[in-house]
């Protein structure tokens, strides 16, 4: 076998077998396969497809190209939680300590944030003292003795992810539904949990900008799922507005807090208490979504959810004085605040614009190599279906930076206002895949 060959078959739509595409993963990542010869097969890939068998293929050959955690010495169903990125998703930080706190246990590795998206490893660390790279070891007491840790990728899984993914964003193949889904479930397969919800959005402010791609790449993930025996279920949802208000680092650690106590946006709350509750079924604790979602709010009300999340931060290290007086978090020198230049109602809030908007504030980084600063970024006062008054707040910024004015009018320009009521509220879950 070689990768001419492989390479020629992609190009010419025929089907890659199972020993080819193990070939293929196996060389790239002993460097025996060159760049150039990776790229090819990837763009073969990108413009031909894969089937349903190719996929899985792949992301079993991507799966094993690194270490495999075993996560079977903590006892129950161990659960995990993706979401392809958005503006403002702060999700996985209130989910986590809603369901822990009812006994799930939550093993989850995170990203950073790149461009417009955030990234919960940023967000944690802006706790000061918040360590996110635990041992293997760590990680599993954490996760058995708490119910939670949430940590970086480890660098021993699915090394062959890594090296892709670095192609990919350089050779214009990161779009592709076989390529995005092998990628993200090999990395969720490697990392032991028994049970995975996987969040795909839509809209102006995701990966996926329509809903039907969106619900194509949900599919293609819960059949890899099914084909290698795992729990996987996706929730379809709206990235096109941000999520809750807050957004940027420390802010949004502010807005986790203010939701675990019950104070939180309508919109955030909504989707931490549905997708918990779908979590909570997943992981055999309730036989109802309904008799979950209750127990989420009755651990909400009670400061039983909050406590769950001091006890986090602070085995991971983080200083939860923080936590307890939110106020400690630095506050940029800048706060700058948006004024509507009219009256109406907000139709729509451009999630992507917002999310630039706070990057260029410096709450978000161009390349990964960027320092970003975690007191920077934009707390909306308005969200769609808001009415509005001529000079009344849309938005603040927090920045450093002096220079702000664009970005100010950015921001003005991200909020479609008119005079007509907003139609209906529409659910931020479109459909779950099973
Ligand atoms: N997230 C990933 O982990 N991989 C992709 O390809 C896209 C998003």
């Amino acid at each position: 076998m070689d990768i001419i060959e492989i390479i020629e078959h992609k190009r010419d739509k025929k089907k890659l077998s199972q020993k080819e595409i193990e070939f293929f993963i196996e060389g790239y990542v002993k460097g025996e396969i060159k760049d150039y010869q990776a790229s090819s097969l990837l763009m073969a890939i990108y413009l031909n497809g894969m089937d349903k068998d190719e996929i899985a293929y792949l992301t079993e050959a991507m799966r094993v190209s690194g270490e495999v955690w075993d996560l079977s010495i903590i006892p129950g169903i161990k659960v995990d939680k993706h979401s392809t990125g958005g503006v403002g998703d702060k999700v996985s930080l209130i989910l986590g300590p809603m369901i822990a706190s009812l006994g799930a246990k939550l093993a989850k590795m995170s990203g950073r944030g790149l461009g417009h998206t955030g990234g919960t490893i940023d967000k944690l660390e802006s706790i000061p003292g918040f360590r996110v790279n635990l041992t293997k070891e760590e990680f599993i007491k954490q996760v058995d003795e708490i119910g939670m840790a949430i940590i970086g990728q480890d660098k021993n899984i699915d090394p062959a992810d890594k090296k892709i993914y670095a192609l990919r964003d350089v050779t214009g193949t990161v779009s592709s539904i076989p390529l995005i889904s092998s990628s993200i479930m090999s990395k969720k397969l490697a990392s032991g949990a028994d049970a995975i919800l996987l969040d795909v959005k839509y809209g102006n402010g995701a990966f996926m900008k329509t809903i039907e791609d969106a619900k194509n790449l949900a599919t293609t993930m819960v059949e890899i799922g099914k084909s290698l025996n795992k729990d996987v279920k996706a929730e379809v949802t709206d990235m096109n507005q941000p999520l809750g208000c807050a957004v940027g680092n420390n802010l949004e650690i502010k807005e986790v807090i203010d939701t675990l106590k019950g104070k939180g946006p309508k919109d955030i709350t909504e989707i931490c208490i549905s997708s918990g509750a779908i979590l909570l079924n997943q992981a055999k604790l309730f036989n109802s979504i309904e008799e979950a979602r209750k127990a989420i709010i009755e651990n909400v009300n009670n400061g039983k959810a909050f406590n769950k999340f001091v006890e986090f931060v602070k085995h991971q290290g983080g200083d939860i004085s923080y936590i307890l007086d939110p106020s400690k978090f630095d506050v940029a020198k800048n706060i700058v605040e948006v004024y509507s230049t009219k009256e109406g109602y907000v139709h729509s809030i451009d999630a992507l614009s917002i999310g630039k908007s706070s990057m260029h504030l410096g709450g978000g980084r161009e390349t990964l190599d960027d320092v970003i600063d975690m007191s920077a970024g934009i707390v909306l006062n308005k969200k769609v279906g808001d009415k509005v008054s001529k000079n009344e707040l849309l938005a603040t910024l927090y920045t450093n930076k002096d220079e702000f004015w664009s970005v100010k009018q950015n921001v003005l320009d991200s909020f479609i206002i008119k005079k007509e009521k907003v139609k209906e509220e529409h659910s931020l879950t479109h459909e779950i895949i099973e």
